[in-house]
């Protein structure tokens, strides 16, 4: 494991308080927390397998953003391999549990904090790399929240994210079972995309697109694994 001095943790205090809506949507999260942080990762192989990728377009030189973090499983796997990660997650019962296993396992780089993926508020060029795994599809607005995004980057920072691409499923699931689900409260709402289309939309923004793979190792993998670099 990299050994280095680590600075001071990243500011969250700075970050915006949520918007009304942003803690509408943010309401069904916190109901599920506890359950989500219990429930086992669905494809153990296909998640080692995307952790050792991104850990090797990590540096222990770089201040790094996860955005829409659940409950920090992920953060305290990458945290060791940054100078400091700071993340975040609309969902103040996420960020509680992230915060519990956080004093568990203390890890110096890495700190929590309540924020919207949909608002400005991460700071401009902050950061070398923002990391979204399984949120893109859960934004308001792809292409705004890629906008914030890439604002938050330094040039030639990247972009790592891993999406669930629902247009790529079974149409039944997002014309049928989710919105029957949303309407009884037990899914939230979702943005339906190929692979493709998420491409397409990092590519609006002026970014490169750096690579494009899946790493699930179960029957069909609908979530695609993008890196996207911004211009330097
Ligand atoms: C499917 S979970 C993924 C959590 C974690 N990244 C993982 O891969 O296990 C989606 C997370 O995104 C968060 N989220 C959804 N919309 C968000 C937004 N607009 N801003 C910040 N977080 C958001 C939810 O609260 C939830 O914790």
């Amino acid at each position: 494991m990299p050994s280095h001095t680590i600075p001071p943790l990243a500011d969250a205090s700075a970050l915006p308080t949520l918007s009304a809506s942003a803690a509408r949507n943010a309401h069904f999260w916190d109901r599920i927390a506890r359950k989500y942080a219990a429930d086992a990762i669905a494809d153990t192989a296909g998640y080692e397998a995307t952790l050792r990728r991104v850990q090797a377009l990590l540096s222990v030189e770089q201040d790094v953003l996860e955005i829409g973090c659940g409950t920090g499983t992920t953060a305290l796997r990458l945290a060791p391999f940054t100078r400091r990660l700071l993340a975040t997650d609309f969902s103040a019962g996420m960020i509680a549990i992230a915060r519990e296993k956080l004093a568990a396992q203390p890890t110096p780089q890495l700190s929590f904090s309540v924020a919207d993926a949909d608002a400005p508020g991460f700071g401009q060029g902050a950061y070398g790399v923002a990391l979204a795994f399984n949120l893109l599809h859960l934004v308001t607005e792809l292409d705004h929240a890629l906008a914030l995004g890439l604002q938050a980057l330094r040039p030639g920072g990247l972009l790592i994210s891993k999406t669930p691409c629902i247009a790529e499923m079974n149409p039944l699931v997002p014309y049928l079972a989710l919105p029957l689900l949303r309407a009884i409260g037990k899914a939230p709402h979702v943005l339906c995309f190929t692979g493709e289309e998420l491409q397409a939309a990092i590519t609006r923004q002026g970014m490169e697109i750096v690579s494009v793979e899946r790493h699930g190792t179960r029957g069909k993998d609908i979530r695609v694994f993008i890196v996207a670099r911004k211009p330097a």
